[in-house]
């Protein structure tokens, strides 16, 4: 037997008895004569000691060993002298009676403790070694948690966990495919799943009626913190749901979620924002409902008074900033560099400083006298000691977007986005359709699946641009401290239906019939009313961590470039390959 018990098992009960253990050498240090060695594996660390009175052999093994080998070590549970009550086993450690080095190991090329000195790169290379850290062993541990409260919570359901195929045909969620050669038909790509949408919904036209599935997907999107090439997503589908049904199975589902694996209370029942209330006072899509400092239009308001910028603009916005107002002028100005970056995008900033004693003072004085700052600032709900911070511009939803930025960034600054803190909401009234001026077509929000609101059915079928732009969908997100955790809808399941989604979006008769004909089809055997939802489980895990960076609830994640330089890939493949599957490579120039 290679251990009777792990290293992170021991405590003072086990005082006197006999035990082996087997792990990695934390580190090995020597004090006054003795030995004291930090035994790692999964379960936590174990102190042993060898004595300075120890046969001479041992205490040379001992002193040889170094950092990462692997041992096996026999020996007698004693109280500690000097406790750590800061570690589980720390009030006792292991009397060494003999060790067996079970293999050697390299000098780490970082050091392997919760405050790693590896930097980002070379933690990514030798990933096998980082994992060995507590942070991301406890990040992955919490993975494991939350998928079997999934599992767990779904199957008490009446779900059922079905498997979907990964090579498959383009899927509709629209990022871009990755695709795969097939060697037997030359010529020909199978596509990797963006999600399993269109399977899951023939599994409903199966008779499947709950459905879910912990599963892998592929975007070749660009990448950023909460987003990877390969992810997955708790899938689930339902049939013969309403919207109602769906919120409510899965706002039981999250709720479950928070209390077993974080001991944490969500609200019952969740709030719920529509879309056009959330971009009109957060700014976002995925509002951060954890503060206030909530967008005030001031059109009407602030214009008219000859200052041309805003003027000139179709919408005029603000948030207040509380304890502001005494900000510098450098830390203003710093601001407005902030929000001028091509990330934000913003022209300038306008500011009104409300004093304490409620007195205004602003960097538009010049035209704005007392009385119109006051009725700005009323209009603003502004505050003594806020700051009020003002954007215009040509477009609404624009302008918003940016103040959106702004106070989520401010909010973070303010310290208002406390990790710990958990705010869910499901956004609803999505709009069904998002008008694209630059190629002139509409693209369905959602995916082109999703349903209209039934009330606007009639709407739908309208060949107006402004009626269509009015048509609600039938979908929802599911929200939490500004990220986007979930998203899904009630589906369309009529032949007709789904056609006229491809011709609103542009998509003609043959192309719809070639991609998508499958579903088209499937939809006149029967398919009965549906919807579903999926979730990133790779976002829920790392907000239940309290990390926005996703990157380490996944074992072996890619690079910002979509590399795993861990294995070198993507690579290329060698000629005997690529003639297999006939296909000639024809690279242009770096
Ligand atoms: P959607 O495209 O909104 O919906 O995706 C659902 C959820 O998956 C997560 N997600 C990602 N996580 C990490 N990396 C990525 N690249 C990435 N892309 C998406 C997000 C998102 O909310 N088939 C529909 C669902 C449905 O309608 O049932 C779909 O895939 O958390």
């Amino acid at each position: 037997m290679y251990r009777t018990h792990t290293c992170g098992e021991l405590r003072i009960e086990n005082k006197g008895q006999k035990v082996t253990l087997a792990g990695w050498v934390q580190k090995a240090r020597k004090l006054g004569g003795m030995t004291f060695i930090d035994l790692r594996d999964r379960y936590g660390i174990t102190q042993l000691v060898v004595e300075a009175d120890a046969p001479a052999e041992l205490v040379e093994l001992a002193t040889s060993l170094g950092r990462e080998f692997v041992i096996q070590v026999k020996g007698e549970v004693v109280e500690r002298q000097s406790k750590n009550p800061k570690m589980p086993t720390g009030d006792i450690e292991i009397r060494v009676g003999s060790i067996n080095i079970l293999n050697k190991a390299a000098t780490p090329p970082f050091t392997i403790e919760d405050e790693s000195d590896g930097g980002e790169d070379l933690r990514m290379k030798y990933r096998y070694l980082d994992l060995r850290r507590g942070p991301l062993k406890r990040a992955l541990e919490l993975r494991h948690r939350v998928a079997h409260e999934v599992r767990n919570y779904l199957d008490a359901q009446g779900f059922m966990e079905i498997e979907t195929p990964y090579l498959i045909k383009s899927t509709p969620e629209g990022a871009r495919d990755f695709v795969v050669p097939s060697r037997m038909n030359p010529g020909q790509f199978y596509a990797l799943p963006q999600s399993p949408q269109t399977f899951k919904q023939l599994l409903m036209v199966a008779g499947y009626d709950r459905y879910f599935q912990i599963v892998r997907c592929f975007r070749d999107e660009d990448l950023r913190a909460d987003r990877q090439p390969e992810f997955t997503q708790i899938d689930c589908e339902m049939s013969f749901v309403e919207q109602e049904d769906v919120l409510n199975t899965f706002e039981g589902m999250m709720r479950a979620l928070f209390k077993n694996v974080l001991g944490v209370e969500v609200p019952n029942p969740l709030p719920r924002m529509s879309w056009y209330d959330a971009m009109d006072n957060y700014g976002s899509d995925k509002p951060d409902i954890r503060f206030g400092m909530t967008i005030h239009e001031l059109t009407d308001i602030a214009k008219g008074k000859g200052f041309g910028v805003l003027d000139g603009a179709a919408y005029i916005g603000g948030i207040c900033v509380p304890g502001a107002a005494e900000y510098t002028r450098k830390q203003i100005d710093e601001l407005t560099d902030w929000v001028k970056r091509p990330q934000v995008g913003a022209k300038g900033l306008i500011y009104i400083r409300v004093g304490a004693d409620g007195s205004l003072k602003s960097s538009i004085d010049k035209f704005y006298g007392a009385d119109d700052l006051a009725r700005i600032a009323a209009a603003a709900e502004a505050k003594p000691g806020e700051l009020i911070l003002i954007m215009s511009g040509e477009n609404k939803r624009k302008v918003q977007t940016m103040l959106g930025v702004l106070r989520l960034e401010l909010g973070g600054r303010l310290g208002y986005r406390n990790p710990k803190e958990f705010a869910p909401l499901w956004i609803v009234d999505f709009p069904l359709l998002e008008w694209d001026d630059e190629t002139q077509r509409f693209y369905a929000m959602h995916h082109p699946f999703t349903a209209p609101k039934p009330e606007h059915e009639a709407l739908f079928m309208s060949d107006r641009k402004e009626d269509l732009e009015k048509v609600c969908a039938n979908a929802y997100d599911f929200v939490l401290n500004g990220n986007e955790l979930g998203g899904g809808s009630i589906r369309i399941h009529n032949a007709d239906m789904q056609k006229r989604m491809f011709e609103v979006l542009g998509i003609g008769p043959d192309e719809a019939e070639y991609k998508f004909g499958f579903i088209i089809n499937a939809f006149r055997f029967g398919a009965p009313p549906h919807g579903g939802l999926a979730f990133g489980f790779d976002r829920v895990c790392a907000l239940m961590g309290g990390q926005d960076s996703i990157r380490d609830y996944i074992a072996f994640p890619k690079n910002n470039q979509g590399r795993d330089v861990m294995i070198d890939s993507p690579s290329k493949i060698d000629d005997i390959q690529l003639e297999e599957l006939q296909i000639a490579l024809d690279l242009k120039a770096e």
